[in-house]
């Protein structure tokens, strides 16, 4: 039984979705949380069910994408709590098109709140948990940033980096006691995914060999896992959430 009492976390994007299932399982296992988002009703809402289990919780609004907004997200939680434990960084966005028509702009919005607003995250808990020798961050990251997805080069190019930014965190933090991993979801049932096409669900699942599409729990319990003093001895790893989708 993971026990995280006493510790705290702060999830991005933890509105709803795959971030929300992060942060109620975090919270189920003792954690106080803070969510973040740009959705800020979203994050009260989800704030008030961590309260009504008896936790601590603070909803932030905040945009990954902008530095300024990730290290207030980061002092708010510390102001608040004097320490933090946990970084979650999960909030993305997909804007898909073939490479050759795709916009400027889709390129652009998918690198600025996935890559960098998982650098953004990093960067600034960095200097909190390297103070405290202590902490442990885990961002989310994609198996479309290992094999490729047609329609989908920005997002797998910011997957892609999220790996690389996750692997080379690893090995500057680790002197310090701070873990950094990565979890590779495969094909999630959520809202980013409710309007993909029926030919490209039922593709998708001619990949998986446990023959279902996961769900926001199968990827939260995977981020309990490395928040948790189990993980205490890996880092800079990626953990597919995929049900064999890619191996
Ligand atoms: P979702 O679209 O349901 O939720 C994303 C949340 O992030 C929303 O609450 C949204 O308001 C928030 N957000 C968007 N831009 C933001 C910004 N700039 N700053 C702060 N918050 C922002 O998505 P879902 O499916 O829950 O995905 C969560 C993470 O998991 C994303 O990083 C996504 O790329 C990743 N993922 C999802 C997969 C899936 O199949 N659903 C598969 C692989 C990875």
């Amino acid at each position: 039984m993971i026990d995280l009492t006493g510790k705290t976390a702060i999830v991005t994007g933890g509105a709803r979705g795959i971030g929300k299932a992060i942060v109620l399982r975090l919270a189920g296992a003792g954690a106080d949380v803070a969510v973040s988002d740009i959705d800020l009703a979203g994050a009260e809402a989800v704030a008030a069910e961590v309260q009504a289990m008896g936790r601590k919780s603070l909803a932030m609004k905040g945009d990954v994408s902008k530095l300024a907004e990730a290290e207030a997200l980061i002092e708010g939680t510390l102001a608040a709590w004097g320490h933090l434990d946990i970084l979650v960084n999960n909030a993305g966005i997909t804007r898909d098109g073939l490479l050759v028509r795709m916009e400027e702009a889709q390129w652009d919005s998918v690198i600025a709140v996935n890559l960098k607003g998982t650098f953004n995250g990093v960067k600034a808990a960095a200097r909190v948990m390297m103070k405290q020798h202590a902490g442990k961050i885990i961002n989310i990251a994609s198996v479309v940033g290992v094999m490729g997805n047609a329609g989908q080069a920005n997002y797998a190019a910011s997957k892609a980096g999220v790996i690389g930014l996750t692997k080379s965190a690893a090995k500057e933090l680790g002197g310090r006691n701070i873990q950094v991993n990565a979890v590779a979801p495969g094909y999630i049932e959520t809202d980013m995914t409710k309007d993909l096409p029926q030919s490209a669900r039922e593709s998708f699942l001619t990949l998986i060999p446990l023959k279902r599409p996961g769900t926001a729990q199968d990827v939260a319990d995977i981020v309990l896992f490395l928040a948790s003093p189990l993980a205490d001895y890996v880092t800079g790893q990626v953990l597919h959430a995929d049900g064999g989708m890619v191996m």
